[in-house]
């Protein structure tokens, strides 16, 4: 059975939860990891209660041990063949006040971690010149907007890094993709913990989960003559 790995996950009612199970529904077995392992294992219980296989594992993106042992231990269960870098922080704030660490923090979750995860998943695929690898974006890694200099920086690092490692890897026979999410999600970031926005956003006013991993898995599919490196997704409410 071959593996995918989901890092980033959070809450079921998210984008990392709906990666994980739409995985398991391509037959994969998937490794849920993130930072809080109660939330992981909730995934992967209702993912074997369903008939599919998963297993949580902790790991914290910016850490380049835990990474290389996330990668290691997922390998362990079968040849990875989806990588999926989801981990994400919005931060925002005042430019002039914003403390050094700040900026490094959004970084680190947004950009470095995305490189740590990257070259391992690749050393792997590498082997088997197969594989495919997709980050998440967002409107940030698209343009900069107001007090999101730090995000903005961040995503745009990570879109950046997507590319250049599409043209390096892609003739090697690895499909490397970028997903750009250009919106408020319905998941429960936003809608538990800024009711507010969705409340602004009004009907269909947030990018819907099962749109966001069903595209995912739509890259994962694509036949090897026909890749696709990004898509955007936005609802049809959306100015841009
Ligand atoms: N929410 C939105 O409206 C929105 C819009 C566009 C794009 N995005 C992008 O979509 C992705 C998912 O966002 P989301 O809103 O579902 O959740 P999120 O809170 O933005 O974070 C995504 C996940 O990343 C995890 N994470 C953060 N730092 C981590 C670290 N150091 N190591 C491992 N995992 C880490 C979080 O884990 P914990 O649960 O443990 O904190 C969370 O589950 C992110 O890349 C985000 O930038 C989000």
């Amino acid at each position: 059975m071959k593996t995918a790995i989901i890092l980033g996950v959070g809450p079921q009612n998210g984008v990392g939860g709906y990666l994980c199970d739409f995985a398991a529904k391509e037959g994969l077995h998937v490794v849920v990891a993130g930072r809080s392992f109660d939330k992981l294992s909730l995934i992967a219980e209702t993912i074997k209660a369903s008939g599919g296989q998963a297993t949580p594992m902790v790991c914290d993106a910016t850490s380049e041990e835990d990474i290389c042992k996330l990668i290691a231990n997922s390998e362990q269960l079968g040849p990875v063949d989806l990588a999926i870098y989801n981990a994400g922080n919005n931060f925002n704030g005042d430019f002039l006040s914003m403390e050094a660490d700040f900026f490094e923090k959004c970084w680190r979750v947004c950009t470095f971690g995305g490189f740590l995860f990257s070259r391992e998943v690749l050393k792997v695929m590498q082997q088997r010149k197969t594989g495919c690898l997709l980050f998440t974006g967002a409107s940030a890694s698209m343009r900069g907007k107001p007090r999101f200099a730090p995000f903005t920086a961040a995503k745009a690092g990570l879109r950046a890094m997507a590319q250049s490692l599409a043209r390096e890897f892609q003739p090697q026979g690895i499909h490397v993709g970028h997903v750009v999410i250009d919106g408020g999600i319905a998941g429960d970031k936003i809608i538990k913990g800024i009711p507010q926005f969705a409340e602004r956003a009004g009907e269909d006013g947030l990018v819907g989960l099962e749109g966001i991993a069903s595209a995912y898995m739509y890259l994962y599919k694509q036949p090897k003559t026909a890749w696709t490196h990004e898509l955007d997704l936005r609802t049809f409410k959306e100015n841009f």
